[in-house]
């Protein structure tokens, strides 16, 4: 039965392990040039709503270094919103492609193209989740750390979509979590409630998932102090009121005088510099950002042979 990638929990603990190791041994055939290529003959079609840089460019360059094909399509260009629907878009997809990746707004325009698709969606990017920038940078972390069972993960920022993977991969890869943000922008309990109880399921009381909205306390144990922009693509038109609720919440020099040593600094990018992070953090360095950019291929790579080969 085909798989999709809409949210991290669509994998178990286990299979999102075999992915970070599939993305380990990619990285190291980097280092060899020897590339295995499982997807030859593969198809994978890309549909954007929005912009990207990241998420396109290291699915298209892994499709191609796996032996397969990738094709983008800017979501104007299709004849969906121009008379054909999701369902309809989704069976015909299916004719021609072996996977879907897919960056749009809403999480339940992806979830009902899955459920008509005859192959595999990858969610890249909704307004709710990142799953595969989250598999990604829990590679990173671990790389960094080695061990992710001593790891306090602090997010700093909007309850965003960045903010929702980062509880899930908390739940699947076994570290300590807390995501402070302001109480306006805090995420919804039912995504705390379920990382809190999946994380449980799976590492009993280990760790911990929380919540909080005072920076300096929360970065003060932190091992990896994380933030995103504080106006996500589509909400441009809030951004005077944003700016100016998340103040104190931006991730500076001050702010990190309060960590212990050692720390390390993560942002997804593309960052709105001297609004939620400063350039001088952006390029010290604790900041780890383009080790994480770069390690989205090779995690990419690995999420495409999971969902995609015939194994
Ligand atoms: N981090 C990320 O997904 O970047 P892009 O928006 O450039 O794809
Ligand atoms: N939260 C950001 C992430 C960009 C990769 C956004 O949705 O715009």
């Amino acid at each position: 039965m085909k798989r999709d990638l809409l949210t991290l929990l669509d994998l178990n603990k286990d299979e999102f392990n075999s992915i970070l190791e599939k993305g380990k041994a990619y990285k190291n055939e980097a280092i060899t040039g020897n590339l295995s290529q499982p997807l030859k003959g593969k198809t994978l079609g890309m549909i954007f709503s929005k912009t990207s840089t990241r998420t396109r460019l290291s699915f298209e360059v892994g499709m191609h270094q796996l032996g397969g094909y990738a094709i983008y399509n800017n979501r104007n260009d299709l004849q969906l919103d121009h008379g054909e629907s999701i369902k309809a878009t989704a069976k015909i997809l299916s004719l021609y492609l072996d996977g879907i990746l897919i960056r749009t707004y809403d999480q339940k325009e992806i979830v009902e193209l899955a459920k008509s698709a005859e192959i595999p969606v990858i969610n890249g990017l909704t307004d709710s989740y990142h799953p595969c920038q989250i598999l990604s940078d829990v590679f990173t972390i671990k790389e960094r750390f080695h061990d992710l069972s001593n790891i306090n993960v602090v997010y700093v920022g909007d309850g965003n979509n960045i903010c929702n993977s980062l509880f899930n991969g908390a739940a699947l890869g076994g570290f300590s979590f807390t995501a402070c943000t302001p109480d306006l922008y805090a995420p919804s309990n039912e995504t705390v409630l379920n990382a809190q109880k999946i994380q449980k399921e799976n590492f009993g009381d280990s760790f911990s998932i929380k919540l909080s909205s005072n920076p300096v306390e929360s970065v003060k144990n932190a091992h990896v102090i994380y933030t995103d922009t504080w106006i996500s693509m589509g909400m441009e038109e809030e951004k005077e009121k944003r700016l100016k609720d998340f103040k104190g919440f931006q991730v500076n020099k001050e702010l990190l005088s309060h960590c212990k040593e050692n720390y390390v600094v993560m942002h997804c990018l593309p960052a709105h510099e001297n609004e939620e992070i400063t350039p001088d953090v952006l390029e010290s360095e604790n900041s780890i950002v383009y080790t994480q950019a770069k390690n989205r291929l090779y995690v990419q790579k690995a999420i495409l042979n999971f969902l995609l080969s015939n194994k």
